[in-house]
């Protein structure tokens, strides 16, 4: 039988790869006594788990961790309450939306952050890139003042911090309780003077938006926005680090996007398999439920390991490699990223701002190709991986010739 991953250990951290194989193998239901929670690594009951039409499965064992730092948002609500309040919010991340309005925002925040290095001929894609440009997004698509973006970018890292806060230190929960405050103090006047006088933001519409007679408060707007900062902003730094963490280490595969750029869609999808920003995500069972390898009870925690799922050999042929060619990604130029991966989640929680997302890796990854024709990785370094429950590159040096020199 497998043996009982300590979560919490230097070399889960440093490598989970091995445990994930481990449990898929021989213990595809596990159950971990620090966590409390019954581990589910294959594909096909992740799957399950995630698509659940009967209710099954509710995200109910998600307030004590997010209600904290963020009050109530979409992510704790299940059937009816989740099926209007997601219809409220979700118009602004697709279509004409995304397209029309956002798309010039994520190419604005883009160039800003890459004319900041691109005649440097060095860069941390990490640090000077990818931890910069989701977080920016969201503060301009809400429409926030510029000269906030500071502030925004510090209450984004302290709730980082209290989600990712394994160990329960005081300060670092101190801080998200502390964050939950400020940034009401702050989005609430702005809100309210939103409805006054909307534009052309996200605030805007989501203050108009009104689905079956039911609108949002100012708090459940506040707590939308708090949620964006986690959903939208690490989750997405961590796959823009990823997809060059990928690219750069396999510069074959690097030289065919940088040749047709059709082929970062395959790349972003292959990325979020082989390296999801997201590795584990919880539900609590409603019911008693057979998975593979036995019963999980009602009203127990189970948490779906999605970088297990995502390579698991019965899915996938030699699934630990990074291959944007590989026959069973389905992902062309369109968007189909649920059919090849459980990165996003799948079912009534799907994520929301997937193809924001997708947006943002697509621009990032042309702009940066673009200003970086030599690009490769700072000589002598190997990308680390860091994370238990979101994963991604640590730093990523890179060198180039600036374009023009
Ligand atoms: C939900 C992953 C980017 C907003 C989710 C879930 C996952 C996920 C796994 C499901 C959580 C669960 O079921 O417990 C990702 C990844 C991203 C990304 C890997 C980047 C590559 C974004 C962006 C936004 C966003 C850019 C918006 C700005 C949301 C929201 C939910 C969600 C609001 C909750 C949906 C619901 O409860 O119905 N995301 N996400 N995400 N995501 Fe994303």
């Amino acid at each position: 039988t497998a043996q009982v991953p300590d979560i919490l250990s230097p070399e889960f951290a440093a490598n989970p790869y091995p445990a994930y194989r481990a449990m898929r193998e021989s213990a595809p239901l596990l159950w971990h006594e620090a966590t409390q929670s019954w581990i589910v690594s294959r594909y096909a009951d992740v799957e399950r788990v995630f698509k659940d039409k009967e209710a099954t499965f509710t995200t109910d064992n998600y307030d004590w961790q997010l209600e904290p730092v963020h009050g109530r948002t979409i992510l704790q609500m299940s059937g009816r309450e989740h099926a209007v309040r997601r219809a409220l919010v979700a118009p602004a991340f697709r279509g004409s939306e995304l397209q029309d309005t956002f798309l010039p925002v994520i190419e604005r925040n883009s160039r800003e952050l890459i004319d900041a290095f691109r005649n440097a001929g060095s860069a941390d894609l990490v640090a000077d890139y990818a931890t910069r440009l989701p977080v920016n997004v969201i503060a301009d698509m809400l429409g926030l003042d510029r000269a906030d973006h500071a502030r925004f970018h510090g209450w984004y890292t302290a709730v980082i911090n209290f989600l990712g806060n394994l160990a329960g230190d005081p300060d670092v929960a101190a801080a998200g309780e502390r964050t939950r405050v400020e940034f009401a103090e702050y989005m609430i006047p702005v809100i309210q003077e939103r409805r006054e006088n909307p534009g052309d933001d996200l605030l805007s519409a989501l203050c108009a938006a009104e689905v079956d007679g039911v609108r949002m408060s100012d708090e459940d707007i506040k707590a939308f926005c708090s949620l964006l900062l986690a959903a939208g902003g690490e989750t997405t730094d961590k796959a823009i680090a990823s997809i060059f963490a990928n690219l750069l280490t396999n510069p074959e595969q690097l030289a065919a996007v940088r040749a047709d750029r059709a082929l970062i869609a395959r790349a972003f999808a292959e990325t979020l398999r082989v390296t999801p920003p997201v590795h584990m995500i919880m539900r609590q069972s409603a019911v008693d439920v057979e998975l593979t390898g036995g019963t999980v009870p009602a009203g127990a925690t189970v948490t779906c390991l999605i970088g297990a799922a995502n390579r698991d050999e019965s899915r996938y042929k030699d699934p630990d490699r990074f291959d944007l060619f590989r026959e069973d990604l389905t992902t062309t130029t369109a968007f189909s990223a649920a059919a090849d991966h459980l990165a996003f989640a799948l079912g009534r929680h799907f994520c929301v701002g997937a193809l924001l997302a997708k947006a943002e890796v697509e621009t990032g990854v042309n702009q940066l190709l673009d200003a970086m024709p030599d690009v490769r990785l700072a000589e002598g370094f190997d990308p680390v991986e860091q994370g238990v429950f979101t994963r991604g590159p640590q730093a990523l040096p890179v060198r180039f010739t600036p374009v023009g020199a």
